[in-house]
């Protein structure tokens, strides 16, 4: 995968798509909760892949990740890393209101990247990450798990062999006890934006990623002093309607979805089972768990990380985006912003 570097070639530029078979070069910037559960497990069962430093500002993190995953060069510093292995792509994995430098700097570099959600703190952050990849034809992912969970994915496609899908509900529930503090990183951002993003982009996959035609929206505090509860419908472009029941004031988590088209219906937890119903039929036509349909039961490959790792570094490799780019969640947080703009109660 590694070409040799021209001198003079500058550090702005991305490199060209690489050939098949070659490995793709990862630098990792963070050390910490999503980096060791999820995505470095991931990275490192891909035989195409590569990794080539890591970095965390924190000594212990740093070294217990290291020694995890087998990685030889280690930095405290993102920028000395990324000059010192050249590589082909960087995963930035940090709370939010830390993101955004850094991620500028890893595309300003001409280094592909993958950061988690949120992309940013606003859309407009979000948005000028998005023009910097954009304007150095970067290949950008954002950590939306839920578009690659795979019996998630699989309930989707066996109603779509029906017909168009038509309505989608995306369901999202928490038990969070409401704080003084907020619970998001003390409030530098919300939850809609934070977590409940995850419903939210989910009902832009799969109504077809269509433009938003309107919005009718309720957000309400309930018993805290900041929002906890997120509904919405949303009308999409091509007539399919999303339903978003997201409530951080309930009994317990649950993600579920609904997709229907005519003549077809699925139900679907994402931590449980998924059905599919057809033509009125009393039984279902398909029937599955998360964990039986996909034959392991590691969070990481269950959950669809593993899925959505792999096609960023498929993208990589091919010098073609995925659908969960910065450009895309330009469009999720446009969304969120609709949310609270047309709540009635606000
Ligand atoms: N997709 C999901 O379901 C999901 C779930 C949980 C969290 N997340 C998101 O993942 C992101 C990371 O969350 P986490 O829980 O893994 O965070 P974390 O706090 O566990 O880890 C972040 C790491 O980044 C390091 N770091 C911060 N600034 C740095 C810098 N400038 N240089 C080098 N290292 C730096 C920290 O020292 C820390 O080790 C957040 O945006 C969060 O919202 C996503």
């Amino acid at each position: 995968m590694r070409k040799a570097r021209s001198k003079t070639a500058s550090r702005s530029q991305p490199k060209a798509a690489r050939s098949g078979g070659s490995k793709v070069r990862v630098a990792l910037i963070g050390a910490g909760g999503m980096a060791n559960g999820v995505h470095y497990p991931s990275l490192a069962g891909f035989e195409d892949v590569e990794i080539v430093g890591l970095c965390d500002v924190d000594k212990k993190k740093l070294t217990a990740t290291a020694r995890k995953f087998k990685i030889s060069r280690t930095f405290s510093d993102y920028g000395r890393m990324l000059d010192k292995t050249d590589p082909d792509a960087v995963y930035a994995l940090m709370p939010p209101h830390v993101l955004f430098s850094v991620a500028a700097d890893v595309l300003d570099r001409g280094k592909h990247l993958f950061i988690e959600k949120p992309p940013a703190v606003t859309t407009f952050q979000t948005e000028c990450l998005a023009k910097i990849a954009g304007d150095k034809g970067l290949i950008t992912a954002v950590g939306f798990q839920r578009r690659y969970h795979p019996m998630i994915n699989r309930c989707w496609k066996e109603v779509k062999k029906k017909g168009r899908i038509n309505q989608v509900v995306s369901c999202f529930y928490k038990n969070s006890v409401p704080q003084a503090q907020h619970p998001y990183y003390r409030g530098a951002i919300d939850i809609l934006r934070c977590d409940a993003i995850h419903a939210v982009d989910s009902l832009r996959y799969y109504t077809g990623l269509s433009e938003v035609k309107s919005v009718a929206s309720e957000v309400r505090n309930l018993d805290a002093w900041y929002g906890m509860s997120f509904n919405a419908i949303v009308h999409f472009a091509n007539d399919a309607v999303g339903v978003l029941l997201a409530n951080w004031r309930t009994g317990r988590r649950f993600f579920k979805f609904e997709f229907h088209a005519g003549g077809a219906s699925a139900f679907a937890d994402t931590d449980a089972e998924g059905r599919v119903w057809v033509d009125n039929e009393e039984s279902p036509s398909f029937e599955t768990t998360y964990t039986e349909f996909v034959g392991c039961e590691e969070t990481y490959i269950v959950q669809g990380f593993r899925a959505e790792n792999r096609a960023f570094i498929d993208a990589v490799k091919k010098g073609k985006g995925v659908h969960n780019s910065l450009a895309d969640a330009v469009k999720t947080m446009r969304l969120a912003d609709m949310i609270y703009e047309n709540a009635i109660t606000r």
